[in-house]
This record gives structure tokens, C-alpha cells and sequence, in this order.
């Protein structure tokens, strides 16, 4: 795990939006996976100023509220295209989303992990985290072998989440998300996390013993995971002051 250190929420989405960028311009046809919420919402306005092509690019979605109309301001599908995709030349038919509204869930949770397949896997996951360590929405026990299906979020993801829909009660309790098993076969993980209320999870997932009680400690276990924090978020880590030297003292050819 790199884990990258900048004094605001927007020095640390610029160094993601950098490694984005620089993917999608040595492999024009990059599959990427994206999240919703409000961490990456810097990073997509950032992606969105850097005039990127995307006319090649396919996204698989972490995950999508069950029942939510598409057409609903909280969905997730309203989220990616009214902060991301309307802004840049993506093909609509490259976007993928999970169907929070198919007859079939499990069938088309299967249908979901077989077109990540048939894409030939995703080069790059963006990651937020949860106050509780999830990732996707795999809550805290998850099988950390999980692929692609219904999960029922927490009553602290419920209240986390109460901010967008108004209240606890209107947050949908099921979700589909693309499992932990899913997101470790990306090929690169790329978690932000701003503000001390991820603190906890963040020094949990970096420095913790890896457990499916904080779901993001498993990417002790990938091989190539950048973790973009600002300042408060990196707060409880214990080894801060390594990951700055380390992020300071890089090689000239490894810098971001
Ligand atoms: C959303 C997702 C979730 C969020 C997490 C943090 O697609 O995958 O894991 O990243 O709930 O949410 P925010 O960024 O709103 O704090």
C-alpha cells in the first residue's frame, strides 16, 4: 500500500486525477471502476477540467441502491451522470451500473461480474471508504472472498447516508455491490478518503490486522494500492511520518 499524504481534500484527489489520467492516456481503452459518494466527487470535477478522451473508456460502478427509480436524484445512475459522465465523451453503451431495479438480483449480480470479465477486468478501482471500514458497500464481516450481490447497509451507513435523502428512515436498507473478491482482481485500487471521520477506518485498513470487520484491510493483501488522504483522515495513522518521507524521497521515475 502507498499511502499518500496532501494537506487538503483537493492536493490529494489531484494526485488520483494524475494517476487517472496518466492511465488513460497510455491505455485509451482502460477499463475503470468507479464510486459514488461524497469523496470522489472532487476528483470527477477534476477529471472533468483535465479534457481527458474518454471515448474508449469502459466503468463498471461499485454499487446501486435496490429499488431507487433510476431516475431518482439519490440513485446511483443519476449521480455518475449528472457528476461525471454528461461532462465528458464517454459511450453510453461503456457505462455500467448495477441494476438496482432487476427482476432477477442474484441473476443480474452474475450478469454484472461476467461483463467486468468479458471487458477483460478492471485496470483501476476508485475507492471511498466507509466510517466503518466498507468498501463498495461490503459491510463490516463480509466474506472477503464476495463477488457481485445484495448486501443490507448498517444502521451507521443508513445514518451516514441520511445526509442525501433527508432522513435515516429514506435511505433504501439494500444495496448491490460488486464484492470484495470483485475488487481485489482490479488491478490497481486507488482509495481517497478525507476528514477526521474516516480517521478510524483508514488507520484500521492500513495499519489494523486484516479482518472482514474493517472491509478495506484486505488491500493490505493487493499488490498495487495508492491511498490518497488529506490531513485529517491521515490522522490516527501511526506511521504519518513514514508515509510522508517515503512520498517525499520518491525515485524520479516513480513520482505521481
Ligand atoms: C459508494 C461506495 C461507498 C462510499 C463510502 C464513503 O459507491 O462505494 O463505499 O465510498 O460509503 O462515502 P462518502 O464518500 O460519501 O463518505
Amino acid at each position: 500500500m502507498e499511502i499518500i499524504i496532501q494537506p487538503t481534500p483537493q492536493a490529494a484527489t489531484d494526485v488520483a486525477a494524475r494517476i487517472i489520467a496518466r492511465l488513460l492516456r497510455e491505455k485509451p481503452d482502460a477499463v475503470l471502476g468507479l464510486a459514488t459518494g461524497s469523496t470522489p466527487l472532487l476528483l470527477y470535477r477534476t477529471l472533468i477540467a483535465m479534457d481527458l478522451d474518454w471515448s474508449r473508456v469502459t466503468t463498471f460502478n461499485l454499487d446501486e441502491y435496490i429499488g431507487l427509480p433510476r431516475e431518482h436524484p439519490q440513485s446511483y445512475h443519476s449521480f455518475m451522470w449528472e457528476n461525471l459522465f454528461q461532462h465528458v465523451n464517454i459511450a453510453k453503451d461503456r457505462v455500467h451500473i448495477p441494476d438496482g431495479n432487476a427482476k432477477d438480483i442474484p441473476r443480474s449480480c452474475n450478469e454484472y461480474e461476467e461483463r467486468i470479465r468479458e471487458a477483460g477486468g478492471i485496470d483501476l478501482q476508485v475507492l471511498g471508504i466507509g466510517t466503518d471500514g466498507h468498501i463498495g458497500f461490503n459491510e463490516p464481516t463480509s466474506s472477503l472472498a464476495s463477488r457481485t450481490r445484495i448486501k443490507t447497509l448498517t444502521r451507521q451507513t443508513c445514518k451516514d447516508n441520511a445526509r442525501f435523502f433527508g432522513s435515516e428512515q429514506a435511505v433504501p436498507k439494500h444495496v448491490i455491490t460488486m464484492g470484495i473478491g470483485t475488487i481485489m482482481e482490479a488491478r490497481q485500487n486507488l482509495l481517497l478518503a478525507f476528514g477526521t471521520n474516516k480517521a478510524r477506518a483508514v488507520a484500521e485498513a492500513v495499519e489494523g490486522p486484516i479482518t472482514s470487520i474493517n472491509p478495506a484491510s484486505i488491500l493490505q493483501m493487493h499488490p498495487v494500492v495508492k491511498v490518497c488522504l488529506d490531513e485529517p483522515a491521515a490522522s490516527n495513522l501511526q506511521r504519518a511520518d513514514y508515509f510522508r518521507w517515503v512520498y517525499e524521497n520518491k525515485p524520479e521515475w516513480q513520482t505521481l
